[in-house]
C-alpha cells in the first residue's frame, strides 16, 4: 500500500522530503537518546481529523459548541495516563516538552523566585532555569551538579544547596545523565525547605513504566514528561500532579484553587490556546500501547542493551563518563583524546550512526565542540535489536573512534553494513 497518495499527488515536494527523511531513518541508527519510532497507529491519530477542531477549556467546560465527541478523547486520554503512571491528576494539553515545564513552574512560583536544576552545560535541559530560557530570565537558578569526578549527583551536595539557597521549586529531571535518579531523597530534601518537587521525566518516562527506573510519582508535587522520545507517542507534553497542594498555606493562603486546579489553568488560558486534538488522541493511542507487556519488554530490554553496548564498548578502550549507565543513554567521554565529540558525531553521522555531540562532566573543551558523545538506545531497541546487535554498534563506533578525521573512506563502507542491518528489522511506523 503507497502511503501518503494524496501528498504525493499535490504536494511532491514535501512528499519527496518525507519519503527521504524516512528513508535516511530506515537505513542509519537511530542513537539520539531522546528519539525513538511512533507506531502506525499514532502517525494515523496525529494525521487524522481531529485537527480541524477547537475545543478551548477542558472537557465538560468549553468555550465552542460541538465538542462532545472529542471530550471523549481528551478524557480518554487522561484516563488512560492516570492509569499508566498511577496518578491523581493529568493535563494532557502541552504542545510539548517545554510549554510542558514552563506551566508546571508558573503553576508553583512567582517572577523572581529561586528554582533549583541541573545547569544545561552539565545534563540539565534548558526549562530547568538556564540562562537564555523564560525559566532563567522569570527565575533565579540555583545550580546543582554532578560530581565531576564520580559523574553522579551528590544528594548530600543537593541538600547543602537546597538548605543555603531555600528555593521555592527543585527540579529532579535531566537530559544527559546516565544513572538513576533518587526521588525518595530528593523529596525529603523538598520537605526540609518547603519547595515543590519536580520531576521530568521526559527521557525515561519508558523506564519507569517498565520498572527499571525508580517511579517519582509517589514523591514528586507534579511530573512532567514529552509524549515523545522513548514512550513513542505524538511530539506533546503532559503533566501529571497531586490534586492537592501540601504547601497551599504557606504560598497560596488566599487560594480557592488545589495544585491540580492551578496547573489546568496555567496551560489553558495562561500559557495556550485551543489543545491539539488529534495530538491528543495519539496520545491516547500510545498510553494505551505502552501499559502492555510488550512495552515493558521494550523498557527492560532498552537499559539492557545500553549496559550490554556499555561494556562492550568499554572493552574497545572507550571511556564513558559516570563509568557506565542504568537508563538508556551512554556518554562517550572522549576528553583525553585529540579529537572532540563534534569531530566524533560527525565522523558517526557520515558512517550512519546518528547521535549527538555533548558536555561530559569535567569537559575542558567548549559546548560548542564538547568531549563527549550521546548515545541512547530507545530507537534501536523499537527495531528488534538485542545485546548482539550492540556488540556490532560497539565495533562500528570504534571503527569511527580510530579513523575520526578520516573517516570519508571507511564511512560508506559501514554505512553500507549498517543498512543492510537495518533491512533485517522491522521498524514501528515505517515497515
Ligand atoms: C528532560 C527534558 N525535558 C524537557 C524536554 C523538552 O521537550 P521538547 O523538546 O518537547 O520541548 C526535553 C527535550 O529534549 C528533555 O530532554
Amino acid at each position: 500500500m503507497e502511503r501518503y497518495p494524496h501528498l504525493k499527488e499535490s504536494d511532491p515536494d514535501v512528499y519527496a522530503l518525507i519519503q527521504k527523511q524516512t528513508d535516511y531513518e530506515a537505513t542509519t541508527l537511530k542513537m539520539i537518546a531522546s528519539e525513538s519510532f511512533a507506531s502506525f497507529s499514532v502517525l494515523e491519530a496525529c494525521g487524522s481529523t481531529l485537527t480541524n477542531k477547537y475545543a478551548e477549556g477542558y472537557p465538560g467546560a468549553r468555550y465552542y459548541e460541538g465538542n462532545e465527541i472529542v471530550d471523549d478523547v481528551e478524557s480518554l486520554a487522561i484516563a488512560r495516563a492516570r492509569k499508566l503512571f498511577g496518578c491523581e491528576h493529568v493535563n494532557v494539553q502541552p504542545c510539548s516538552g517545554s510549554p510542558a515545564n514552563q506551566a508546571a513552574s508558573r503553576a508553583v512560583m512567582n517572577h523572581g523566585d529561586k528554582v533549583m536544576g541541573i545547569p544545561v552545560t552539565d545534563g540539565g535541559h534548558l526549562t530547568h532555569g538556564w540562562k537564555v530560557n523564560f525559566s532563567g530570565k522569570d527565575y533565579v537558578q540555583v545550580p546543582y551538579t554532578p560530581d565531576p569526578q564520580t559523574g553522579r549527583i551528590d544528594m548530600d551536595q543537593v541538600r547543602e544547596i537546597a538548605k543555603k539557597e531555600r528555593p521555592r521549586m527543585i527540579w529532579a529531571g535531566t537530559t544527559a545523565y546516565p544513572h538513576q535518579l533518587d526521588y525518595k531523597a530528593f523529596a525529603e530534601i523538598a520537605r526540609e525547605i518547603d519547595a515543590y518537587l519536580v520531576a521530568d521525566i521526559a527521557h525515561i518516562n519508558g523506564l519507569i513504566i517498565a520498572g527499571v527506573h525508580p517511579d517519582p510519582v509517589p514523591y514528586c508535587d507534579i511530573v512532567t514528561s514529552t509524549a515523545h522520545k522513548m514512550l513513542r507517542g505524538p511530539r506533546a507534553g503532559f503533566i501529571l500532579s497531586k490534586i492537592e497542594d501540601r504547601l497551599r498555606p504557606k504560598y497560596y493562603p488566599e487560594s480557592k484553587l488545589n495544585l491540580a486546579q492551578r496547573i489546568d489553568r496555567t496551560v489553558f488560558p495562561g500559557l495556550q490556546g485551543g489543545p491539539h486534538l488529534s495530538i491528543i488522541a495519539a496520545m491516547a493511542v500510545a498510553f494505551k500501547e505502552a501499559d502492555t507487556e510488550s512495552f515493558r519488554d521494550y523498557g527492560r530490554q532498552i537499559v539492557k542493551n545500553a549496559k550490554h553496548l556499555a561494556a562492550a564498548l568499554q572493552n574497545r578502550g572507550i571511556e564513558l563518563a559516570g563509568g557506565g549507565t542504568d537508563t538508556h543513554l551512554l556518554l562517550l567521554d572522549f576528553r583525553k583524546e585529540e579529537f572532540t565529540g563534534k569531530d566524533m558525531s560527525q565522523a558517526l553521522a557520515k558512517a550512519g550512526i546518528i547521535a549527538n555531540f555533548n558536555l561530559v562532566p569535567g569537559d575542558h573543551r567548549s559546548p560548542f565542540v564538547t568531549s563527549g558523545v550521546r548515545l541512547g538506545t530507545p530507537a534501536l531497541t523499537s527495531m528488534g535489536m538485542k545485546e548482539p546487535e550492540m556488540e556490532k554498534v560497539a565495533a562500528w563506533i570504534d571503527r569511527v573512534r580510530n579513523k575520526v578525521n578520516r573517516i570519508d573512506e571507511e564511512a560508506p563502507k559501514i554505512r553500507a553494513e549498517i543498512a543492510e542491518l537495518c533491512g533485517q528489522f522491522t521498524i514501528p511506523g515505517i515497515r
